[in-house]
Parts: structure tokens; sequence; C-alpha cells
């Protein structure tokens, strides 16, 4: 399989319960490299344009909130298949429906506030490292 590149997310529920440590400790025991990270805080404007796919479901404005409610932890991740490895190591969205052992089912509590976000295919993943990062600051 390819290596790729893939964009992930620590949401301000898991930064703000110090589980940032943790969740990585999950990507990198999958074989996913953190080959770029930096932590930040969104405003609702920015979280809005990021999640501009969603703009139109009903929980996009709660959605938008929720993101700029807190720090965030955006990285980059490398890997062997590296898009799908992340969504699997995440778990489903609805953290109710997530099987044992991956992300959201050890540490979400909502689907609302589910700890953490991947890119779900290549075109988006190239789109959503273009919003956060530069070349220079991926670093393999
Ligand atoms: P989505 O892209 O469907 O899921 P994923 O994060 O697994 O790729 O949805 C984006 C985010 O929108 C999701 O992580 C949390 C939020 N969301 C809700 O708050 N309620 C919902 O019913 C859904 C489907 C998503």
């Amino acid at each position: 399989m390819a290596t790729e590149h893939t964009l992930s997310i620590i949401k301000p529920d898991a930064t703000k319960r110090n589980l940032t440590g943790k969740i990585n400790a999950k990507f990198e025991d999958a074989g996913l490299r953190i080959v770029a990270q930096k932590r930040i805080q969104l405003t609702k404007a920015q979280a809005g344009e990021f999640y501009k796919v969603h703009a139109e479901r009903p929980f996009y404005d709660e959605l938008c909130e929720f993101m700029a409610s807190g720090p965030v932890v955006v990285q980059v991740l490398e890997g062997d298949g590296a898009i799908a490895k992340n969504r699997e190591v995440m778990g489903a969205t609805n953290p109710a429906d997530a099987d044992a052992g991956t992300i959201r089912a050890e540490f979400s509590e909502s689907v609302g506030e589910n700890s953490v976000h991947g890119s779900d295919a290549p075109e988006t993943a190239r789109e959503e490292i273009a919003y956060f990062f530069s070349g220079l600051e991926i670093v393999g």
C-alpha cells in the first residue's frame, strides 16, 4: 500500500481532558507517524470554513461552536494507507457505535464531541492539510 498523508485533529473535548498524549499513542502504536503538529485556537469562522461541506446539516452551528470552544491539536499523520488506518484507529463517528479499543470508544462522550477528526479521502486530505500547514512544516 502507498505511503499517504492525512489530516488529524484532536478536538477541544479531548485537549480539555488532557488526552492528547493518550490519543497520539494510539496513532503511533498503529504505525502512523506524526510528521507535523501544532496546538491552535480556532475561531468559529475558521471552524466553519473547515467544515463547510456540512453547512446545510442541522448540527453545523453547534459543531462550529464546539470546534472553537477550546484548543485543538492539528497534525499530519504519515503511513501506509494512512487515511483509512487513521479512521480505523478513530472508530465510528458516534462513539456508541465505535469498536472496542478505538479512540472514540475509549475516550469520547457523544457524537457531537467525538475527540478526533480524520480526513476521509485523498483529495480531502490534501485540502485539509493545506488549510493548516505549509509544505515546510511537514517533516517526515
Ligand atoms: P462526519 O464527517 O459525518 O463524521 P467523521 O468525523 O467521522 O468524519 O461528521 C463530521 C462531524 O460532525 C462529526 O465528527 C461530529 C459532527 N456530527 C454531529 O455533531 N452530529 C451528527 O449527527 C453527525 C453525523 C456528525
